[in-house]
């Protein structure tokens, strides 16, 4: 036997955030701002569904797309809060977490060669995914400078002949960054010149707090060039359900079906009975949970500001993503001995891609006094550099 695991699988580097939050899970007396879930408890009565659905006896496989009823309340669901129109029965697939819908999407459009733009700072899987299916991950470096917002001339720059898709993300983890509508036309303006298809993750929709969302496939002549992809776990507080969705054109959508009927079958069917009652019910507890957020927001990254890590102000998400370059130390550097001389575990920027380096990535989903107790620490921290 030439060897045991696929050369394409060796070359795969473990996901650094994994790396900081085993190290991590190791000490007593951490304070984590590692982890990139909501600090929330999924609110009861969506749990009260899913147990109602293990009385009712629903334990075996639901259609392959999903529970027709939840495909319907996702419909609903896109039309009611970002005015974006998709058939229940065509255009809709329930997978395991945004995670598989991003798999699926990838595997469905990208051939080996095929290049798809990833702007970085990026999510940990989106080049990893492109790689496994033999596509090329070009990674178009965010504009710093603005806010981590996209730079048009080089993403412009980054498109060939091989250009398959853009992927984006916003609000964007790790650097909470929101695309304005205006960039988003700007993107779409690229996107129809070039020809090309749009991967839009917008799982942290339901968490944008300073401006309206606008979701991609609303965008003049984008619906048909748009894969959405999205899910319950993080504005529904629901990452353990591994519950998400993709949505798209449906000759598109049917080839993500073929994929998800072999490898996956279906989703979990008492978390899909959970996540009928998170959309039809589950609305107030959202907007409570993201007004949390939003003062959480305002406390921390002004106290970053104030303890000397310059951070812009993130639209979105849970994530701030202060600069660590006033300590002259490296994103690795300042993550381990932060973690090392006061417990406070963040992730190096650097995990998300080379235009992370000189970052780290906080998470802010957490307790307000927790975060004072971090701040405080980081201060002490960061005063040896002065
Ligand atoms: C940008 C982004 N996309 C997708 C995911 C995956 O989400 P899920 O838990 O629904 O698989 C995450 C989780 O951290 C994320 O940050």
């Amino acid at each position: 036997m030439r060897n045991r695991v696929a050369d394409h699988v060796q070359k795969l580097q473990p996901s650094g955030i994994r790396r900081f939050f085993d190290l991590a899970a190791n000490m007593e007396g951490v304070i984590s701002l590692g982890v990139g879930e909501p600090d929330f408890v999924t609110s009861w009565g969506v749990r009260e569904a899913c147990i109602a659905s293990l009385h009712n006896g629903h334990t075996s496989y639901t259609a392959n797309a999903g529970l027709m009823e939840l495909r319907q309340e996702i419909s609903r669901y896109l039309a009611q809060e970002f005015e974006v129109e998709y058939s229940a029965a065509n255009d809709i697939i329930v997978t395991v977490g945004a995670s598989q819908a991003l798999d699926l999407s990838i595997r469905a459009i990208v051939d080996p060669g095929d290049e798809v733009i990833v702007i970085e700072p990026s999510f940990v899987s989106y080049a990893p995914l492109i790689e496994l299916v033999g596509g090329r991950a070009v990674r178009v470096g965010a504009d710093a400078e603005r806010g981590f917002s996209i730079n048009f001339d080089d993403l412009e720059a980054a498109i060939t002949e091989r250009t398959k898709a853009i992927l984006l993300c916003f609000p964007n983890n790790p650097t909470g960054t929101m695309l304005t509508r205006d960039e988003l036309i700007q993107v779409s303006r690229l996107v129809e010149k070039h020809d090309l298809l749009v991967l839009s993750d917008e799982i942290y929709a339901e968490l944008s707090f300073d401006e309206k969302f606008t979701s991609f496939p609303t965008l003049p002549n984008m619906k048909d060039r748009t894969i959405l992809i999205s899910g319950f776990s993080k504005g529904f507080a629901m990452t353990g359900w591994r519950l998400g969705f993709v949505a798209g054109p449906t000759d598109i959508i049917e080839a993500m079906l073929k994929i998800h009927q072999y490898a996956m079958m279906c989703a979990s069917t008492m978390a899909q009975y959970g996540a009928i009652e998170a959309l039809k019910n589950g609305r107030q507890d959202i907007e409570a949970m993201k007004k949390s957020y939003r003062r959480r927001r305002n406390y921390f990254v002004a106290s970053l500001n104030e303890i000397g890590l310059p951070c812009h102000n993130p639209g979105g998400a849970f994530y701030a993503f202060p600069s660590i370059k006033p300590t002259g130390l490296s994103s690795q550097e300042f993550a381990e001995r932060l973690l090392l001389e006061e417990k406070v575990a963040v992730v190096p920027g650097d995990v998300f891609g080379e235009s992370g380096e000189g970052y780290v990535r906080c998470s802010y989903a957490s307790s307000l006094e927790q975060l004072q107790e971090a701040i405080k620490r980081m201060e002490r921290f960061v005063k040896q550099f002065r």
